[in-house]
């Protein structure tokens, strides 16, 4: 199951992911540099209700918002973790098990500490404008997805 679209499109783009991956807590993003991870998280959150500035968590690690709803969203950005141990100890294991939205940029860095029911989400750059998102693992749902 693929969703293509251009920064024109991408809040509609977002709140069709949203419809599939409903259920699921934990959103693991993976793409190079500059394919499109932070600018999707952002139209994510919006989708989701968030009014806070939701920027690059690359130097704090772990960014926290608030939705309309007053639930928690954790923005996490594991590119400059070394491993899994640096994961669990500046605590991304504790926000992934928190029961709270997350949504992780460089998941790879940290693979094993994450929750069986993380949906694996990959986005990658077409052209200069259009990027397209593809689950990378087949969890139980998007299986079912890609077979339907
Ligand atoms: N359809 C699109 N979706 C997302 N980003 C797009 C799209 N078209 C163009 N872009 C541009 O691509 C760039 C993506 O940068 P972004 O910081 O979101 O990448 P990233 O994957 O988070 O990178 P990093 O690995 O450094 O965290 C932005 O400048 C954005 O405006
Ligand atoms: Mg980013």
């Amino acid at each position: 199951m693929e969703v293509i679209f251009t920064l024109d499109e991408i809040g509609e783009a977002a709140k069709k992911m949203l419809a599939i991956t409903e259920g699921h807590k934990v959103l693991a993003i993976h793409g190079e540099m500059g394919a499109g991870k932070t600018t999707f998280i952002q139209a994510l959150c919006e989708a989701m209700g968030v009014q806070d500035h939701v920027s690059s968590p690359t130097f704090s690690i772990i960014n926290q918002y608030i939705n309309m709803e007053g639930e928690i969203i954790y923005h996490m950005d594991l590119y400059r973790i070394k491993d899994e141990a640096e994961a669990t100890g500046s605590g991304v294991e504790d926000c992934l098990f928190s029961g709270n939205s997350c949504l992780v940029e460089w998941p790879e860095k940290a693979l094993g500490i994450f929750p069986d029911e993380t949906m694996h989400i990959n986005i990658a750059a077409i052209n200069a404008n259009t990027r397209k998102l593809s689950f990378q693992h087949s969890t139980k749902i998007s299986s079912k997805l890609i077979n339907n």
